[in-house]
């Protein structure tokens, strides 16, 4: 699995960096792919609503009405028609993506598996949305559909096989009809909605919009396709005939020319075997974790900063239990914590400057990485530095390995997320022998971790706490993301040796 991992990863990463030639960074739509599928859906809800002001919800009515939208009301209801198909297709390519990218970036295990595990059934809603979607035009298309679907129905063992002759003669009823289309308008998409809130019930600071330039670049893409290629129906459906010539939607409707050639026993056992295995992933094999994120009382002021800072939703604050004066205390939950050291960046008693003489505590620490060891591991560093323009490099675990980027003049820290990094870090290695420090991790937008790089950039920029503080020389310190790529990995190389040169007195 290891090595499917790193090639999926390599190749993702390719794209990715094909797309930031591109796009600004922040704008990269790989780094949006959920909340780009939550627009989808919002287009496909606004759409399928003024398509339904039109819509005949009965066998004999709803093709003419479909016809009626498409060529006489092109103009509005057309196009609504066709954008309810295209963001559909988006939305199950952005699904496809986002899951395959969560897969290889490594992010759907341990403690992570919940969204993995809650994402999987939402592929078959999804997908059963989108055939009752086509069964509702009621064209040859539907009545493929429907005779397809009406064979797979009845190979189920118990299932009284009558359905397949029923959808051949046109003898399907209005009552039926309005079954699909309750199952299409109000059933599937409210389950879906649950199924989505459960999803990412588990994690916090949810990205549920994608920035505003990609939303309407996205629209515009869809709607552009609308006017050259509208949607159209297949011809209506002829009783006693099956359908011919078909333009299928692959998206959705893939698995039935796998049922037309291998049998309905094999597509049922294709998809639900590929699902288990799907649900399956996170365990095979499972993540070793690091010991969760442990609360110091002692150290802890009782601000929340760190249950803020969490993306996993793994900390909250409950009434002190130590009887000092603070109000509250964070606690930890072991379930959701990845270890990511979040927190101890956000903390306050993470400080560098404090007991100097003495073992550092922090309010709330990594007991595999406390700050003691970070501030040992960065002392032993700095007394090393030698040469002009010595610099410190903190880097995330999960961007580009910076340990290769050591030299007599560059000290380099590896951290499980550049979030990890009090701000009072900073300071405290400029006083201590370095020119500069130059803090790098994975790409705006992109934290493994979710929220490590922003919190960072916010806390570097004096927009969180805890701040920079106002006395440290901001042309010493250096913010470079990039990702992991190997593309990428020479523009580290070169920002370093640029704010080497700029750190030197000029001769
Ligand atoms: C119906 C379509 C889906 C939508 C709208 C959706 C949406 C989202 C959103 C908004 C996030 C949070 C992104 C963030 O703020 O960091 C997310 C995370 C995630 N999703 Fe999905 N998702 C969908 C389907 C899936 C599927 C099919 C899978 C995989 C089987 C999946 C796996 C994950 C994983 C592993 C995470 C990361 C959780 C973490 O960071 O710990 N999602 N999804």
């Amino acid at each position: 699995m290891d090595a499917v991992r790193k090639i999926g990863n390599h190749v993702i990463l390719s794209l990715e960096l094909w797309f930031n030639k591109g796009f600004p960074h922040r704008l990269n739509p790989f780094y949006h792919l959920g909340s780009l599928t939550f627009f989808f859906f919002w287009i496909v809800l606004v759409s399928g609503i003024y398509v339904f002001i039109f819509f005949e919800t009965n066998v004999a009515g709803s093709y003419p009405s479909v016809e009626y939208m498409t060529h006489d009301q092109w103009w509005m209801a057309g196009i609504m028609r066709s954008l309810h198909r295209y963001a559909s297709d988006a939305a199950v390519i952005s699904i496809f993506i986002h899951m395959f990218r969560e897969l290889f970036r490594d992010r759907y295990r341990g403690v992570r598996w919940f969204s993995w595990f809650t994402g999987v059934p939402t592929l078959w809603l999804v997908v059963i949305l989108g055939i009752t979607g086509y069964w509702l035009v009621w064209d040859q298309l539907a009545q493929y559909v429907a005779l397809a679907t009406a064979e797979m129905v009845d190979w189920i063992p118990g299932i009284p096989s009558a359905m397949v002759f029923n959808f051949l003669d046109n003898q399907i009823t209005d009552r039926f009809f309005t079954l699909m289309a309750f199952l299409h308008l109000l059933g599937l998409p409210v389950a879906l909605v649950f199924l989505l809130w459960t999803h990412v019930s588990r994690i916090s600071q949810v990205d549920f919009n994608p920035p505003r330039p990609l939303a309407i670049g996205a629209f515009l893409t869809l709607l552009a396709l609308s006017l050259l290629k509208p949607a159209v129906s297949h011809a209506p459906v002829q009783a006693g005939h099956s359908p011919v010539v078909l333009n299928l939607d692959w998206f959705y409707l893939n698995i039935y020319p796998l049922m037309d050639k291998m049998g309905p026993g094999f597509a049922w056992s294709l998809s639900i075997g590929f699902t288990t295995l799907l649900m399956l992933l996170p365990w095979l094999p499972p993540k070793k974790e690091q010991p969760c994120a442990e609360v110091e009382l002692t150290q802890c002021s009782g601000c929340g900063q760190c249950a803020r800072d969490c993306p996993y939703g793994a900390i909250s604050m409950r009434k002190r239990t130590d009887g000092k004066k603070a109000e509250f205390e964070p606690t930890v939950n072991p379930t959701l914590c990845t270890a990511c050291g979040i927190c101890s960046g956000s903390c306050v008693s993470s400080s560098p400057f404090r007991m100097a003489n003495a073992t550092l505590k922090s309010g709330i620490e990594m007991p595999w990485f406390t700050m003691d060891a970070l501030r040992q591991e960065v002392q032993s560093k700095l007394k090393a530095l030698t040469g002009q323009g010595r610099v410190m490099v903190f880097g995330c675990e999960h961007g580009v390995d910076v340990t290769t980027l050591g030299r007599p003049e560059v000290a380099v820290v590896a951290l499980p997320c550049s979030g990890m990094l009090p701000p009072s870090m900073l300071d405290y290695v400029l006083k201590n022998g370095a020119d500069g420090v130059l803090v790098t991790g994975c790409r705006d937008g992109d934290c493994y971790h979710r929220c490590g790089n922003t919190w960072t950039e916010q806390r570097l920029a004096g927009e969180r706490e805890p701040k920079i503080l106002k006395r440290v020389d901001r042309a010493r310190v250096v913010e470079f993301r990039i990702s992991d790529s190997s593309g990428e990995r020479a523009a580290l190389n070169q920002r370093l040796d640029a704010f080497r040169r700029s750190l030197q007195p000029s001769a």
